[in-house]
């Protein structure tokens, strides 16, 4: 019955999701304001077209959440759907082969940004919905919360939650914003990476020079601040900043069996990425490296003079923004606060710096033994005919870790996405049957979890 909807509807929730991604909600661009708003808008709309009891766009201090219920019985169960509608901006635009708020589809893959993450995601969540309030099939209760903060630090809806405790109750939160192994091998994310994200400012002279006149007499900055990066690692590839990983919880032999159990073709992720070798931590598997390993990264590295053609100078000011990704049980507070005081120690004294905190963020882990875990598996297996594998994702979602706290609830990472459909980067896609298959595979969870 369900099938049939799906595919007999389907079109429609192409046409819907192309509208919506159409709507560039850009959150880090004050330039889009708007634009999140509208984006949000939409969303209410479509929720209440799909049969909700009530629906509100929440103000923060920031861009709004989307708040949503049904409540069929509130001695049922309910579900907390969370999702984000927002989406990185879409920079460098030349590099993407048709415009990124211009959904195409190509190959059975839609194009766009956002279309995987999160707005694609999201939309199944819509669809699986409405499927159900249709076909009568709403085993449970329902909450939607979409915030449109997330791809820059979910700031306010810490605030939100806290203040909405009693809204927000609710037996299991269920995200779709990860990533499977593959269509042939569902899986499921049992983990994600925490956060800290520093900015380092090294000044050097107080103006910029002549790199002739001055050169080779005075410290560039630029030339420091590469200094002061590369020692960042050592040469087995791990980080060295003073105590970084003295809280890292290190796996089993037996977790790292499992872990490893995961299919993983070396060669087609080398092929995949144009590069020759793969490069990490000495002594761990890619899957270890980027599931249940802590990181150091530079993400953005500028000063100097980056324009058309030369300029001869020695800048007075170079800049990095660097990310570190986390793994239980680090906390972000205290390694930015490690970071800070590493890299204040590392300068030479011909230099000043300056470190800056952005957003962090708390690694989380999932439950594997809870019912809503296994309903979760149950419906992977029911759609995909396969048990789906557990499995410890990179990325960060940090309000998995808050909602734990704050509201003691667990949550089921049920994505869709996969690791090559470029998020955040040109030519971001989703594929049309996994937008689909999610929606069924949703729809499975629903039934599987009210009878638990
Ligand atoms: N959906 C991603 C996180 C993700 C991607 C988890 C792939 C697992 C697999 C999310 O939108 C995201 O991009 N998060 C940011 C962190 C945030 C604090 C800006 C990230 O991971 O960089
Ligand atoms: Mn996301
Ligand atoms: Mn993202």
């Amino acid at each position: 019955m369900i099938k049939e909807y799906i595919s007999s509807n389907k079109d429609r929730f192409l046409t819907e999701l192309f509208d919506w991604l159409r709507i560039p909600s850009i959150s880090a661009d004050s330039r889009n304001k708007q634009d999140v708003r509208r984006a949000a808008e939409f969303l209410k709309e479509k929720l209440t077209a799909a049969g909700v009891d009530s629906v509100e766009i929440c103000e923060t201090k920031g861009h709004p959440i989307v708040y949503a219920e049904k409540i069929v019985n509130p001695s049922l169960p309910t579900i907390l759907v969370y999702g984000h509608y927002d989406v990185q901006p879409a920079d460098p635009i030349n590099l993407w082969d048709s415009p990124p708020f211009e959904p195409v589809i190509k190959d059975d893959k839609i194009f766009a940004r956002g279309a995987c993450d999160d707005k694609g995601q999201v939309y199944m969540h819509v669809k699986a919905f409405e499927a159900m309030m249709k076909l009568n099939l709403l085993p449970c209760n329902v909450k939607f919360m979409v915030e449109g903060e997330e791809e820059v630090g979910s700031d306010n809806l810490g605030v939100f939650v806290k203040e909405n405790k009693a809204r927000l109750k609710a037996d299991i939160i269920l995200i779709s914003d990860t990533a499977l192994i593959s269509l042939e091998h569902p899986s499921i994310t049992t983990g994600l990476r925490g956060l800290s994200y520093m900015e380092v400012e090294v000044t050097g002279p107080n103006r910029d020079l002549h790199s002739g006149v001055y050169g080779g007499a005075v410290a560039n900055p630029i030339n420091t601040l590469c200094s002061m990066i590369a020692s960042l690692h050592d040469d087995k590839g791990r980080v060295t900043v003073k105590g970084f990983y003295d809280k890292v919880a290190e796996l089993t032999a037996a977790q790292r069996e499992a872990l490893n159990k995961a299919p993983f073709d070396l060669e087609e992720y080398k092929k995949e990425l144009g590069i020759d070798e793969i490069k990490g931590e000495e002594g761990y598997t890619t899957l270890e490296r980027t599931g249940v390993r802590p990181t150091l990264d530079v993400n953005g590295i500028w000063g100097g003079y980056t324009g058309e053609g030369a300029k001869t100078v020695l800048p007075s000011k170079a800049h990095a923004k660097i990310s570190m990704r986390l793994v239980p049980n680090q906390v972000s507070a205290e390694i930015t606060e490690l970071f800070t005081k590493h890299f204040e120690s590392i300068a030479p004294k011909y230099v000043k710096v300056k470190v800056t905190a952005h957003h962090g963020g708390e690694p989380a882990v999932t439950q594997t033994d809870s019912a809503a875990y296994k309903a979760a598996s149950k419906a992977f297996e029911e759609v995909f005919g396969k048990s789906p594998i557990p499995t410890r994702d990179g990325g960060s979602i940090p309000i998995v870790a808050l909602f734990k706290k704050e509201l003691g609830l667990d949550t089921v990472l049920m994505g869709f996405g996969l690791d090559s459909d470029a998020i955040h980067s040109p030519n971001e896609h989703y594929g049309v049957n996994n937008f689909l298959l999610g929606v069924e595979t949703i729809v499975a969870f629903y039934k599987h979890f009210a009878k638990k």
